[in-house]
């Protein structure tokens, strides 16, 4: 499958990787199709990156019918291009648009265009260490009527922004508050999705924790404020007494692809998972006493995060001594090595570019 390429007649240049930084450049192409409920997903197309036009009352911009993923490719050292699971995320881009009540993206179109998109602007993907191309799929509704109903037009659209580390800290240990005023999401909600309006909710939480000099927030449950969820941008993993704990999907957090890939590398090595509702009380107890050997965020962004102090109704817990742990650096070295390709990939979870 190959779709039309309009050629950017006026190509940009690669900023250098010291000045990437994350989400902010962006490469000379995009990839756009619509939907109308009449034709379904049609006009397929490759086109010169630039703004979009939309109707004033793009039901997008009055009621977030929108719905986005993150995944990212990697310049290997032999110079060619791979992808990460890309399958991954374009299955959890169409669970996201079941939910918000959008049409769903042919499986078969969307992993080819993310291909074809890459491969065209493969000048785009940077090469110095830790750098790579984060590409952005997301999805909108678009019809131009304020009454709400189902959703008759769409927009499928694909961005590619050459990036360095997310976190200024880079592989240095984050600074993480748990939130006890906002919540996220509830069961039954749109936690499980990566749609905008969940981003939304979370602005004024992550804008507060930033002011206290916090990376991002830990969310709590909400219904109970009780149980540890997720980080603004990345799942969350704590090695107490050996063990690895990760809060289960119990609908109101992303189903992480870092979050089940990492999951996976542990088991493979012999260490114990366990995925389960895991309390603020019990992981603080954890911290009191010493058994919290480390903590962790996992994401495409946010790669391997180790997390060095967790503030909670203003009492600071260091993790580790504001070290990252052997677990994270592990985790950290084992995923980048296969993600880059220095390292074999057992799992089968990359795909080369044009092989
Ligand atoms: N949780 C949230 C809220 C996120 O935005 C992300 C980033 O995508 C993650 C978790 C991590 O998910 P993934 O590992 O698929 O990038
Ligand atoms: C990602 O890791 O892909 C994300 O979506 C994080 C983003 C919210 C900045």
């Amino acid at each position: 499958m190959k779709f039309p390429v309009t050629k950017n007649p006026n190509p940009g240049t690669m900023p250098e990787a010291s000045k990437l930084g994350f989400g902010s450049v962006f490469s000379d192409h995009m990839f756009l199709m619509d939907y109308n409920a009449k034709d379904g997903w049609h006009d397929a197309r490759i086109v010169p990156y630039g703004p979009l036009s939309l109707s004033p009352a793009a039901s997008v911009l009055h009621y977030a019918g929108e719905v986005f993923e993150g995944l990212k490719a990697y310049r290997r050292k032999d110079g060619k291009v791979q992808l990460f699971r890309h399958d991954a995320n374009v299955e959890r881009l169409n669970i996201s648009a079941e939910r918000i009540g959008l049409p769903q993206v042919p499986v078969d179109v969307a992993m080819a265009a993310i291909e074809q998109l890459v491969e065209l602007d493969q000048a785009w993907v940077p090469s110095a260490p830790g750098t790579s191309l984060y590409i952005r799929p997301f999805l909108f509704a678009t019809d131009p009527a304020l009454a709400l109903h189902g959703v008759h037009e769409a927009m499928f659209v694909i961005i590619l922004s050459p990036s360095g580390s997310y976190y200024a800290e880079g592989l240095n240990p984050v600074k993480i508050m748990l939130e006890t005023e906002d919540v996220r999401a509830v069961r039954g909600g749109t936690g499980y999705t990566k749609c905008g309006g969940n981003y939304a909710a979370s602005n004024r939480a992550g804008d507060r924790a930033m002011q206290k000099g916090y990376s991002q927030v830990l969310w709590l449950d909400g219904v109970e404020r009780k149980y540890v969820e997720e980080v603004g941008a990345m799942n969350v993993m704590f090695k107490i007494d050996g063990k690895v704990i990760t809060p289960m999907l119990t609908g109101s957090i992303l189903s992480g692809i870092t979050r089940r890939s990492c999951i996976q590398m542990l088991k493979s090595w012999g260490m114990e998972v366990e995925e389960r509702l895991i309390s603020i009380d019990e992981l603080v107890e954890a911290a009191e006493n010493g058994k919290l050997e480390e903590a962790w965020g996992t994401g495409t962004a946010a790669v391997i995060s180790p997390i060095g102090e967790l503030c909670y109704k203003d009492v600071k817990y260091t993790i580790n001594g504001f070290e990252i742990g052997p677990t994270a650096q592990k985790l950290y070295d084992e995923l980048t090595g296969l993600q880059w390709g220095d390292k074999p990939d057992p799992f089968g979870w990359t795909k080369v570019i044009g092989e």
